[in-house]
């Protein structure tokens, strides 16, 4: 393996997570792929481009050594396990996530989180430092990072530095519960231009700026925030995407279209399929779907012999206690519903709590007729515009309106997750309406994705951050 060179990277990539976990299989370690949307999209856009992404490697302890991938450099950052509970565990999912997702579940504050949070970010800070060019473009991504940007911008003035925020950025009336209310917003104040998902996102940032921070720290003028030391700081709308293409292509070979087929007959040949794919989180809707799904099987307007349902549920988080309640909370809603109407079997809820290749993932999709994603809030949600680019013409989706992609997928059948009602008759009217109706508005859909796919997004973030204003 070549050694890494220093000072050396044009671009570099600061995430939480690398795009590869370390694992212990048996008694070797292997690397494999992280979850979540974050490294879905960032993937497909290192894959064109030269860079460094540091990032955690999933495992307490030292970082192991920098490598290279796919002709880009992973920098692994160490995490002690005080770390991870205190600034993975706690502040970032513990604090932050539950608050930035409309508190549907409480959010915990804790000195010691904070303190911990803030020692990461500037560990984070000081390795970006070590590794950038002169001059060089930085993107830091996601709520686990909001101090990187200020912390940088003291070693490093001369980068260019961008953030991107994946999830929902919360109203102010939310976000100035958090103690560290002050030192997140002029951690992000380091940054020339801050992306977020929906214009509503970087509106409730602006407005936290001048509601919160002092009038003789910040100015708010239109969509730039401009700092006491003269900078100037721009918040925007930038709506992440998938790889539209790709996932088009490979839902079309033979062989994913075969493991379609394959999939439907191991479930008997039902006359409709439906499917949710998430990680087991309790912002996914999962808990609402399945409640919907249960009282439609137990009045007869969904017959178990006909209607299957399949749930893939990604392990997420595992030692958090929240998690640990959604997780029982499912299990057991799916273990009523088959107990209740299961045939020797023939369950009618599939549920598959595990990670699976791109390949079945694909063919999960294409076997689906109905695809439901009913998050109570997420920042973008790429499973909806998995599905949409899978299907050109065939398939229906239903999508919560508490999602980012709400915005762009107008002709889903949108739903309110918390109107179970409401729900269930959106979820009969995907089902029974008629095919050219559905191909109609699947159509306009699998358009939009393919036209604003993961590289149009990375060039429009790379573009306003360019064109961010010099610094002084
Ligand atoms: P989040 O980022 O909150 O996890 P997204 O829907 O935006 O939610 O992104 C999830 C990504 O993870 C998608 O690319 C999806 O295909 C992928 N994914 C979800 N569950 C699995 C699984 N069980 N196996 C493999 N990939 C999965
Ligand atoms: C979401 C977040 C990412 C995160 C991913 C998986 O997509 O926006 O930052 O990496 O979930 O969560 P995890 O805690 O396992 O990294």
């Amino acid at each position: 393996m070549p050694t890494l060179p220093k000072d050396t990277f044009d671009l570099v990539i600061a995430a939480n997570r690398l795009p590869v976990d370390r694992v212990r299989e048996g008694k070797r370690t292997v690397w494999r792929r992280s979850p979540g949307g974050l490294v879905t999209a960032m993937e497909s856009v290192m894959s064109d481009r030269d860079g460094a992404w540091i990032g955690w490697a999933g495992v307490p302890g030292k970082a192991p050594a920098a490598f290279e991938q796919d002709g880009m450099w992973l920098h692994p950052i160490g995490l002690s396990e005080h770390e991870i509970r205190a600034y993975y565990e706690g502040f970032s999912n513990g604090s932050l996530w539950p608050l930035y997702h409309d508190v549907i579940v409480p959010p915990t504050f804790k000195r010691s989180w904070q303190a911990a949070y803030e020692s990461v970010n500037r560990r984070f800070a000081q390795e970006i430092a070590d590794l950038a060019a002169k001059n060089a473009t930085v993107w830091i991504h996601d709520y686990q990072l909001q101090q990187v940007p200020q912390f940088l911008r003291e070693l490093r003035p001369d980068l260019r530095i961008g953030w991107f925020n994946h999830i929902p950025f919360p109203p102010v009336e939310l976000f100035m519960q958090l103690p560290a209310r002050d030192s997140l917003l002029h951690g992000l104040l380091g940054s020339d231009f801050l992306g977020f998902q929906r214009r509503s996102d970087a509106q409730n940032f602006l407005r936290a700026c001048r509601q919160l921070l002092a009038e003789d720290d910040v100015a708010v003028r239109g969509d730039v925030v401009h700092t006491s030391d003269g900078r100037e700081c721009r918040a925007a709308a930038v709506p992440i995407s998938i790889d539209a293409e790709s996932m088009a292509s490979l839902a079309a070979t033979p062989e994913v279209q075969h493991r379609a087929r394959e999939i439907r007959e191991q479930l008997g040949n039902p006359e409709q399929l439906l499917l949710g794919v998430d990680r087991l989180d309790y912002t996914k809707g999962i808990r609402h779907r399945l409640k919907a799904l249960e009282e439609m099987y137990r009045e007869g307007a969904l017959t178990a012999t006909r209607t299957k349902f399949i749930q893939v549920a990604t392990p997420s988080r595992e030692r958090l206690e929240a998690y640990q309640h959604i997780k029982s909370e499912v299990e057991q809603t799916v273990g009523r519903i088959n107990g209740e109407h299961s045939s020797f079997g023939a369950p009618p809820v599939t549920y598959l709590h595990r990670s699976f290749p791109r390949e079945e993932m694909a063919a999960l999709f294409v076997a689906a007729d109905v695809m439901l994603v009913t998050p109570l809030r997420d920042g973008m949600n790429l499973v909806a515009k998995e599905y949409v680019a899978a299907h050109d013409r065939s398939g229906a989706l239903v999508l919560s309106e508490f999602t980012g992609a709400a915005n762009e997928l107008k002709q889903a059948y949108l739903c309110n997750p918390h109107d179970i009602s409401r729900t269930k008759r959106t979820i009969l009217r995907a089902l029974e309406s008629a095919p050219d109706d559905r191909s109609r508005r699947m159509r306009a859909m699998h358009r939009q994705v393919l036209r604003h796919d993961v590289r149009h997004w990375a060039e429009s973030f790379l573009t306003n951050l360019t064109v961010a204003p010099d610094r002084p």
